[in-house]
């Protein structure tokens, strides 16, 4: 039956790109040498896909990485180069029903009672700030308990005991939600962790949409066909039957676990957390299952899997808003909290009702900057050129305080309320500079020159 496992498209994408795919062949130890890897790459411009298949004190592969490069995510979703954005909302749009099957390689293996022991799972330490080792990738299911629609959101997890984890929901998201409707009616909440599966569930798992959208729906829309389902054993929650890894339990509200510090998102260690333990009561798992981690911190992975579904619902509603809107882009330097926009202004004031448009409904943002059509928003240094030789503070500034934000930006305080600013770096009325040129003419030689260098440099 299903073809929906991580491994089935670890196999089409190794065939498909040899040369995205980087195997680390000589054992890594599992305390910081995979982020070490990846640190190293990114720092030479390299986001490939990474397997580890020798990894100290396990006899499971260990894959990471694998949203690392845009380019990547947009061949998960079969998209034309640049049109990432437009493809995920079309196909997000196109949500499917789930498909309930009895059982599926996920089942392979299940384990209950005295057979769960969560330290037996190959754990990952990314930071040497880190308090331990942390399951990253683990995507929490839990339903309503009156409708059963669904919700997936990630949460960081550590091992606190064989059969408990301490988790954080600081993004105070649908989750949080769910828990304090089961805190109202007295109940735990029935969750489930999926620790590896297909990258576009994955992906779903990742977009932040309205309380009651099931975004299992939304990762068969990515998919092309309904997401295979099977019922976890205890409390029935659906879950995708080619998972790699999926533990079953339950959220006490009233119960505390330390965790944190963590390598965050935004480059700092965080101890901001809501302390949340889960009872672990059930461990299923397919034959030969992988372990698949996301690097923490403010790698290009954990930042792409974070903004690519919320950047393309942004860019979509922007420009169905704002005709003027002509590019939009989070620069990988403002972590999550950043956005440059480049407008086609026909009407003073455009720029900034965009600008503010964006600052609503981005629950992340704390800065927005607009420029002129002619800059790429997708250079720091071209956004920071236009703010510095278009934009005059005493009136091209707009701050709004006491928004609801990100509770791990540092400056923040810690339920995260935050003011935002949105910056107007365009030419505006009166802008009277000629911007420098160099003849096309003159170019063409320029080229032809340099071209001629680097030609004789190969021979
Ligand atoms: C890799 C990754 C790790 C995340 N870790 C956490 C976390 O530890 N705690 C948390 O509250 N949110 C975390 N988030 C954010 C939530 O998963 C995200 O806000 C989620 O989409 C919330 O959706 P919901 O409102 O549908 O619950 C993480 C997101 C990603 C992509």
């Amino acid at each position: 039956m299903t073809g929906q496992g991580l491994q089935d498209f670890l196999r089409g994408y190794q065939h498909a790109h040899p040369d995205d795919v980087y195997t680390v062949d000589r054992p890594v130890s599992l305390d910081q040498h995979i982020t070490a890897v990846v640190w190293e790459l990114a720092e030479r411009g390299r986001h490939p896909l990474l397997r580890f298949p020798s990894v100290e004190g396990s006899d499971r592969e260990v894959v990471t990485n694998l949203f690392a490069s845009r380019l990547r995510i947009e061949r998960m979703l079969g998209a034309q180069p640049g049109e990432l954005h437009d493809t995920y909302q079309r196909l997000a749009a196109d949500a499917m029903e789930m498909a309930e099957t009895d059982d599926g390689p996920i089942t392979d293996r299940v384990d209950v009672g005295d057979r769960v022991d969560l330290g037996s799972l190959p754990l990952l330490t990314h930071f040497e700030t880190d308090i331990g080792p942390y399951i990253t990738s683990g995507i929490v299911v839990a339903e309503d308990a009156e409708t059963g629609r669904g919700n997936l959101s990630y949460h960081r997890s550590v091992v606190a005991s064989p059969t408990s984890l301490g988790t954080s929901l600081h993004s105070r998201g649908d989750l949080w939600r769910l828990l304090q409707d089961a805190a109202a009616m007295g109940r735990r909440l029935p969750v489930a962790m999926v620790i590896g599966a297909h990258p576009l569930f994955m992906l779903a798992a990742s977009a932040r949409v309205a309380f009651g959208v099931d975004e299992r729906e939304i990762a068969g829309g990515l998919l092309g066909e309904p997401l295979e389902v099977v019922h976890t054993p205890k409390h029935g929650l659906r879950v995708p039957a080619a998972a790699e890894v999926v533990l079953e339990g339950e959220i006490d509200p009233a119960a505390d676990e330390d965790e944190g510090p963590f390598g965050e998102f935004s480059g700092y260690s965080s101890d901001r957390s809501t302390r949340n333990r889960v009872d672990v009561c059930t461990v299923m798992q397919r034959n030969g299952a992988v372990w698949v981690d996301v690097v923490g911190g403010n790698s290009h992975e954990h930042l792409n899997l974070g903004r690519v579904p919320r950047e393309a619902e942004m860019i979509a509603k922007l420009k169905d808003r704002f005709g003027s809107v002509a590019a939009v882009h989070y620069p990988h330097s403002g972590t999550h909290f950043h956005c440059y926009i480049a407008v086609d202004q026909r009407r003073p004031g455009e720029a900034r009702q965009a600008l503010l448009g964006l600052l609503g409904w981005d629950p992340y943002l704390k800065t927005v900057v607009a420029v002129d059509a002619d800059v790429d928003v997708t250079r720091d240094e071209e956004v920071l050129w236009a703010l510095a030789t278009h934009f005059q503070p005493d009136r091209d500034m707009i701050v709004i305080d006491g928004l609801p934000g990100s509770a791990l930006d540092p400056s923040a305080d810690k339920l995260g309320t935050t003011s935002r600013l949105a910056l107007d770096a365009t030419r505006g009325e009166g802008f009277d500079a000629q911007r420098i040129e160099i003849s096309s003419s003159a170019r063409s030689i320029g080229r032809e020159i340099v071209d001629d260098r680097a030609g004789q440099r190969r021979d």
